[in-house]
């Protein structure tokens, strides 16, 4: 039996349902579509299970994108602030955390029950869960061959995400789309992930898994530069933390770390004007400074002895040490995968796409939105500000 709408939007993801739900309610007949058993299995799992659903700060400067501008208009039309507008209208308790970082009170499902609600307001249908086998053209049309009979809608929206976390229904349908009709595609890569280090050279880095500390850390060059002060974890494959996240979406494989473990002193000067005054031995100033377990491991994993008494020891051995505190560049060999990362960087490629709709400009009714398009956000709320921004962008111009 064929099924004819205004609007598919196949995804019911974070952008899918925003999508969705602003299309319903502006009357156009809507039908939503995931292969998924569970509902929005992103949202609910995201941010500890309490959904980091915004950032308060968030522009355009926090995307990483091959056009960097393309995010600007819809992100400008539909921001954090809008959607806390929403979230306060049903009674959802948030709170902010670490810069601008806002959160669910009590749990992610009440975005998931808020968002579907709003898709019942707007009269959405659900084929869910549904496989998609086939979108092809049909005229002016798109006819949708799925498992539970044929859909024809005059404007079909991809919001099937990209490939993190496949155990949870993540899959490449979106770029599968893209190819079948011919647009260009940024090479999806990991991102938001922690990173790997050869198994050899990490061995003597793996006692001081779960040690985490605040740092600096960067990579890049000046046309593509990463640089953020966030909280590092150590763990038994390599690094972690909100820090090594951040600067995954930056890094390229081959490439360097440099990472600052003691971000606002200058370890070697310290150490050198103090040579007579200061009593400890080595192990025991370090552990003033840094947690007592990273400052015995990283003596020893750096060939210094915690028992040398600070007063006796050349000044070229402290700098070295400074040096290694205050400058450690570490070259990563991989990253932990689609198994471990946030979210996906690349995808359709933006000059493919209009910023004010979405739309796909050589392909008319054709939109794809949310993290398949090549925008991703920094951690912290932005990559769902993204979603919700570009759901909106499409839900008022289907
Ligand atoms: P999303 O992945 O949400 O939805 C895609 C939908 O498409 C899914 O429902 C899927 O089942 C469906 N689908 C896939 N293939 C299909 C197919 N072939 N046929 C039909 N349906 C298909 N971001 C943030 O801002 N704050 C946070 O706190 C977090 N936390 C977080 C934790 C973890 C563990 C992860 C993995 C990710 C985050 N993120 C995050 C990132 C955030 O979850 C992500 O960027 C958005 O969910 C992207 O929204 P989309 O709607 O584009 O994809």
């Amino acid at each position: 039996m064929t099924k004819k709408y205004d609007v598919a939007v196949i995804g019911a993801g974070a952008a899918g349902m925003m999508c969705a739900a602003v299309a319903g309610q502006r009357g156009r007949k809507t039908v939503l579509i995931d292969h998924a058993t569970r509902l929005a299995e992103k949202i609910r799992i995201s941010g500890g299970g309490r959904c980091n659903f915004t950032n308060v700060q968030a522009g355009p400067q926090n995307y990483l994108s091959q056009n960097p501008h393309f995010c600007k208009s819809a992100l400008s039309r539909y921001t954090p602030q809008d959607f806390l507008g929403l979230v306060k209208r049903y009674r959802i308790g948030y709170h902010e955390k670490h810069k601008g970082q806002l959160f669910c009170d009590d749990s992610a499902e009440q975005i998931i029950a808020m968002l579907k609600s709003e898709c019942e307001v707007g009269g959405v249908a659900w084929r869910m869960p549904c496989k998609v086998m086939e979108v092809a053209s049909a005229g002016d049309a798109f006819r949708i061959e799925t498992d539970s009979g044929t859909i024809v809608a005059d404007s079909v929206v991809i919001a099937s995400g990209g490939l993190s976390i496949p155990k949870i229904g993540a899959t490449d349908f979106a770029y599968r789309i893209a190819r079948q009709f011919d647009l260009k595609l940024i090479e999806p890569r990991p991102a938001l992930v922690p990173l790997t280090f050869d198994h050899a050279q990490w061995q003597s880095f793996v006692a001081l898994a779960g040690i985490a500390l605040e740092v600096d850390i960067e990579t890049g060059d000046k046309k593509s530069r990463g640089q953020f002060r966030e909280d590092l974890l150590f763990t038994h494959r390599g690094l972690s933390g909100p820090a090594v996240l951040q600067i995954s979406s930056f890094w390229q494989p081959g490439t360097a770390l440099t990472l600052n473990l003691l971000p606002e002193m200058d370890v070697a000067a310290i150490l050198m004007e103090g040579k007579t005054t200061i009593k400890k031995n080595l192990g025991n100033v370090l552990a003033q400074w840094l947690p007592s377990r990273l400052a015995e491991g990283w003596l020893t994993v750096n060939d210094f002895d915690p028992d040398s008494r600070v007063a006796d020891m050349a000044d070229k051995a402290l700098r070295k040490l400074g040096e290694s505190l205050n400058r450690w560049t570490i070259i990563p060999n991989g990253s932990e995968g689609y198994r471990k990362a946030e979210v996906t960087l690349g995808g359709v490629d933006t000059r493919e796409l209009s910023q004010q709709s979405m739309m796909v400009n050589r392909v008319p009714g054709l939109r794809f939105i949310g993290e398949a398009v090549d925008v991703t956000g920094w951690l912290g709320g932005y990559n769902f500000q993204w979603a919700w921004a570009s759901g909106v962008a499409a839900g008022m111009s289907v």
